[in-house]
């Protein structure tokens, strides 16, 4: 499990840029599948059936983000130095310092312009990207081309770092839930998204084409544990968050409700999201055709949207205990 999520985080992948990914994971679950799809967004779709004798199957559709947040490249100046925008929410704060690697392959440092103030805010647009280039001529990378941090995975006892953990540990839980369930008695579409990051442009067209009668995302969800954080009950290991509210939704109560009596029944840990900054691919699930019942089931995780992001073992194992046992059991509502 650790050296498949260590696969999934340290391959290239920002939003629009899936390509990569797409192909790790397909690797992993064409042998667990019973129909494969890719969409003209690049949305990777993975149907289990219900088990034949099973009555009134609901059709659910699982959500992980296979994007990362990165740069695109939008000016390089006659010294070979690459202006760059952000692609999804990449902050300043987090960036300054960072290395980049770009779709062919080209690796820069990200400097910044002056510093007046040393505790002023940090904008993107006073930084730039230094490949070693000496000059325009020489620079490898054009305007247009996307880059992404690149940082490798790194493990501290329970605890396990890297970037794009938003959201490739989402994609590990639904892989790991897709191969530890034999047989279920819900029609099960592990649909795997781009465009997250940008403002959840993909997963709108996958859930038009599944019209799905309940539709939860697995994401990430930042912490309120660390020193002077913000107030917010999520802490790392404590178990997955069963989200009822962020920016972009109101979780739909009989999922959470669902969610909340299958982690007690099976004695798994959780806890209850209120989430003050973000929203997930559930989000856009919720509003799709005539409306689906959503929620969304989070992983804890530090430093999100940094190339140090930080997430508990425990946690991603209950997670995807909790989600195999939501699944394969009759729907009663
Ligand atoms: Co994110
Ligand atoms: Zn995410």
């Amino acid at each position: 499990m650790k050296q498949l999520l260590k696969t999934l985080t340290e391959t290239f992948g920002p939003s629009g840029y899936e390509d990569e990914v797409r192909k790790v994971i397909l690797k992993e679950v064409k042998s667990l599948a019973d129909e494969i799809h890719v969409d003209a967004l690049g949305n990777l779709i993975v149907r289990k059936k219900p088990a034949k004798n099973s009555k009134n199957p609901k059709k659910i559709m699982l959500a992980a983000h296979m994007d990362e947040i990165g740069v695109v490249a939008s000016h390089i100046d006659r010294n070979g130095f690459i202006r760059f925008t952000n692609v999804g929410g990449t902050f300043g704060k987090y960036t300054l310092g960072a290395r980049v690697r770009f779709m062919n392959g080209v690796i820069g440092v990200v400097g910044y312009d002056r510093f007046e103030n040393m505790d002023s805010t940090l904008p993107i647009n006073k930084m730039y990207i230094d490949v070693g280039a000496k000059s325009k001529a020489d620079c490898p990378v054009k305007v247009g081309d996307f880059g992404a941090f690149e940082r490798s995975f790194v493990e501290m006892g329970n605890r396990l770092v890297a970037k794009s953990l938003d959201d490739r540990s989402g994609v590990l839980v639904l892989i790991e839930t897709l191969r530890s369930i034999k047989s279920s008695a819900n029609d099960l579409y592990f649909v795997f998204t781009t465009q997250e990051e940008v403002g959840v442009r993909g997963v709108g067209s996958a859930a038009y084409y599944i019209n799905p009668d309940i539709g939860l995302a697995v994401d990430v969800a930042p912490t309120g544990d660390t020193p002077a954080s913000l107030k917010m009950a999520i802490e790392l290991g404590k178990g997955p968050c069963v989200k009822i509210r962020d920016l972009g939704m109101l979780s739909d109560l009989r999922i959470v409700n669902w969610m909340i009596q299958t982690a007690e029944k099976a004695k798994i840990p959780y806890q209850r999201e209120v989430l003050l900054v973000g929203s997930t691919d559930a989000r856009q699930i919720q509003i799709s055709r005539a409306g689906v019942m959503a929620g969304a089931l989070s992983i804890p995780c530090r430093y999100v949207h940094s190339a140090s992001e930080m997430i508990d073992v425990d946690d991603l194992k209950n997670s995807i205990k909790l989600l195999t046992a939501m699944v394969s059991k009759n729907i009663l509502f």
